[in-house]
């Protein structure tokens, strides 16, 4: 499994060949501005909500790739009305591929999109191969819920926000992390606008604190698992 990060809370997962693409907001993001969205190589979109900062850049990706969405109900039905390719899900629900499998799962958040129309409720995603396990929590707070994940999975890293203000912040993300079960986390969700810039440094020193370890990937940076 190959991480990607590509900004904000995009990532690209290569597995076995097979690309993922993680909530597409690239050329919305002024710190993404190297990266080349029209070369992307993506068979599957994987939405956790509607906010415009994980959906800008769907449409465009999913139009030149033929890319299959995977997202809850309402998302699904919105792009497949716009002649995309989806597979609707709502939590609990697992989607599977020869390759991969991804659940929805629970998260703590609002999800609409910029015009309005609601996104169903907000999620995020297990992603499962053969002999990996991540677990990508899109934007939440530190929920409950997180403890039910290792009951069915050990995972090998976890992708959580850690930017405060609209999603946990380091502390909380810290905890988080207890609650999964795992101490290799990749951090997203901060430093792209101001309400979310934090002390990079800091955060990295309060996991290592713990005898965590914080993962802050450059933009287009690959982490192999
Ligand atoms: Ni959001
Ligand atoms: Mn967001």
């Amino acid at each position: 499994m190959n991480i990607t990060f590509l900004g904000h809370s995009c990532f690209s997962i290569e597995i076995n060949g097979i690309y993922i693409l993680i909530d597409p907001f690239i050329t919305g993001n002024a710190l993404a501005s190297h990266i080349d969205i029209s070369t992307l190589k993506v068979d599957y979109i994987l939405l956790t909500h509607a906010h415009q900062d994980h959906v800008l850049d769907v449409e465009v990706i999913a139009e030149r790739t033929n890319a299959i969405i995977v997202s809850n109900y309402e998302i699904a039905t919105y792009y497949g009305a716009k002649d995309l390719n989806v597979f609707a899900l709502n939590h609990g629900g697992t989607f599977k591929s020869d390759n991969f499998s991804a659940k929805y799962v629970n998260a703590i958040h609002t999800s609409s999109f910029a015009d309005g129309t609601y996104g169903g409720e907000p999620g995020g995603f297990v992603i499962s191969s053969k002999n990996r396990n991540i677990y990508i929590a899109g934007d939440t707070a530190v929920t409950m819920d997180m403890k039910l994940i290792p009951l069915s999975v050990k995972l090998d890293a976890v992708i959580l926000p850690i930017g405060d203000t609209f999603t946990m912040g380091v502390e909380d993300a810290i905890l988080a992390s207890n609650l999964v079960e795992c101490n290799k986390v990749i951090a997203c969700h901060f430093n792209t606008f101001p309400p979310i810039e934090i002390d990079v440094n800091e955060a990295k020193n309060q996991f290592a604190s713990k005898e965590k370890e914080l993962i802050l990937l450059q933009i287009g940076e690959n982490l192999s698992l």
